[in-house]
C-alpha cells in the first residue's frame, strides 16, 4: 500500500529524510516510532501530499504522490499531529463542510456522518461547538474528517499525544475498529510499547532513515529481547539430580547451564528457546523440585533506547 524509494527530503542544510527505503503493506496497522526529529511527520506529510520530496519517490497503492499527487491524494486521510477547528460550527456542521468539499452528495453525506460520529463516539455530540470539545473529541472529530472519503490509506500523525488513558485506550478501540475496515493504518508515535501492544507491524525511524520495518514479533526477535532462561528450585537438587538435569538442559537446549547459586541456574542464550517446554517437561518426568521456570524480556522502551541510542551523541 505504501512504498518508499530512496525518499529524501532536505531543508536548507537539514537533512530531515535520508534515501528511507519503506515497504508497508496492504491492511496493515503499522505504527511509525522514532524521536524528535526522526522525520516521522515529514514522510506523513509526503504521503499525504502535502509537501514535496527533494528526491527519490513515494507510492500510496502503486500511485506515486510525486508524479500523480491529484489521484494518489484521494486515496489517503491524513490526521495532522497540529490542527485548528473552526470556531462558530457545530460537529455535524463540520464534517458537512468538508464532505461538501469532498463532493460528497447530500444522502450520502448523511449516512457517512451518522456512521462515522457513531465510530468515533460523538454521535450525542452533534449539536455541540467545536470549539468546545475537549483536545481528546478534536481528535476524534478530525480523524472522522480524515474517514469522510472513504480512503484507502489513514494516515495519524501522534493522536494519542495529551490524551489521558481512557481517552489512548478509546482511541486504540477507534484504530482497531478501522482496520477491520480494511483500511492500511500509519500511525506515529514516541511511544514504542504503545504502538506495539496496537499495531501489527513498526518501523523505527532515526535521523531520516528506518533503523527496523517488519513485524512486531520480528522486532522482538531481533532485537533479542529473548533472554537467558531462569530456573529456580525450591531446594537445591542433590548432586545425582543435577547430573540428570544438566544433561537434559545440554541435550535439548544445547547448552551447559550456569548455577552460581545452587538453588538459581541460568542457561545462557535463546536461540532453541522453542524448546522450553520440552526441558520443563524432561525435568517434571525427572521429579525435579522446579518452583520457577522463565525468560525476561527486555521492555521494548529499552529496545526503542538501543535502536536510537546514537540520537543522543548526535545532540550537543
Ligand atoms: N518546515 C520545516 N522547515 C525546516 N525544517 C523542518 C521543517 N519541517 C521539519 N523540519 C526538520 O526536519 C527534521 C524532521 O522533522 P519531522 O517533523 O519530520 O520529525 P518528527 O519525527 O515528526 O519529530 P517529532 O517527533 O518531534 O514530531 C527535523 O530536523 C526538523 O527540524
Ligand atoms: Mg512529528
Amino acid at each position: 500500500m505504501i512504498r518508499c524509494e530512496q525518499l529524501s527530503k532536505r531543508y536548507g542544510k537539514n537533512v530531515a529524510l535520508n534515501q528511507l527505503n519503506l515497504q508497508i503493506g496492504a491492511g496493515e496497522l503499522h505504527g511509525f516510532v522514532g524521536p524528535n526529529g526522526a522525520g516521522k511527520t515529514t514522510t506523513m506529510k509526503i504521503l499525504a501530499t502535502l509537501t514535496r520530496p527533494t528526491s527519490g519517490n513515494a507510492y500510496v497503492d502503486g500511485i506515486s504522490v510525486v508524479e500523480n499527487p491529484q489521484k494518489a491524494r484521494r486515496l489517503v486521510g491524513y490526521m495532522p499531529d497540529f490542527f485548528g477547528v473552526y470556531d462558530n460550527l457545530k460537529v455535524w456542521e463540520y464534517l458537512d463542510m468538508y464532505a461538501g468539499c469532498m463532493e460528497i452528495g447530500p444522502r450520502e453525506r448523511r449516512r457517512k456522518m451518522d456512521a462515522l460520529l457513531e465510530l468515533t463516539a460523538l454521535a450525542d455530540k452533534r449539536e455541540a461547538y467545536v470549539d468546545a470539545l475537549s483536545r481528546g473529541m478534536k481528535q476524534r472529530l478530525c480523524l472522522a474528517r480524515a474517514l469522510l472519503h472513504d480512503p484507502k490509506l489513514l494516515i495519524l500523525d501522534e493522536p494519542a499525544s495529551g490524551m489521558d488513558p481512557r481517552s489512548r485506550a478509546q482511541m486504540r478501540e477507534i484504530l482497531s475498529e478501522v482496520s477491520a475496515m480494511e483500511k492500511t493504518v500509519l500511525i506515529s508515535s514516541h511511544i514504542l510499547p504503545e504502538l506495539a501492544q496496537m499495531c501489527s507491524h513498526v518501523t523505527i525511524l532515526e535521523r531520516g532513515q528506518a533503523k527496523f520495518s517488519g513485524s512486531v514479533k520480528a522486532l522482538e526477535k531481533q532485537m533479542h529481547l529473548d533472554q537467558a532462561l531462569t530456573i529456580r528450585f525450591y531446594q537445591p537438587p542433590d548432586e545425582q539430580m543435577a547430573q540428570a538435569l544438566e544433561a537434559c538442559t545440554q541435550k535439548i537446549l544445547g547448552t551447559k547451564p550456569v548455577h552460581e547459586q545452587q538453588d538459581v541456574w541460568y542457561v545462557p542464550g535463546a536461540e532453541h528457546r522453542d524448546r522450553d517446554g520440552e526441558l520443563l517437561a524432561a525435568m517434571m518426568a525427572l521429579q525435579a523440585p522446579v518452583c520457577d521456570f522463565h525468560r525476561e524480556r527486555a521492555s521494548l522502551e529499552r529496545v526503542f533506547l538501543e535502536v536510537t541510542q546514537d540520537e543522543n551523541q548526535s545532540v550537543i
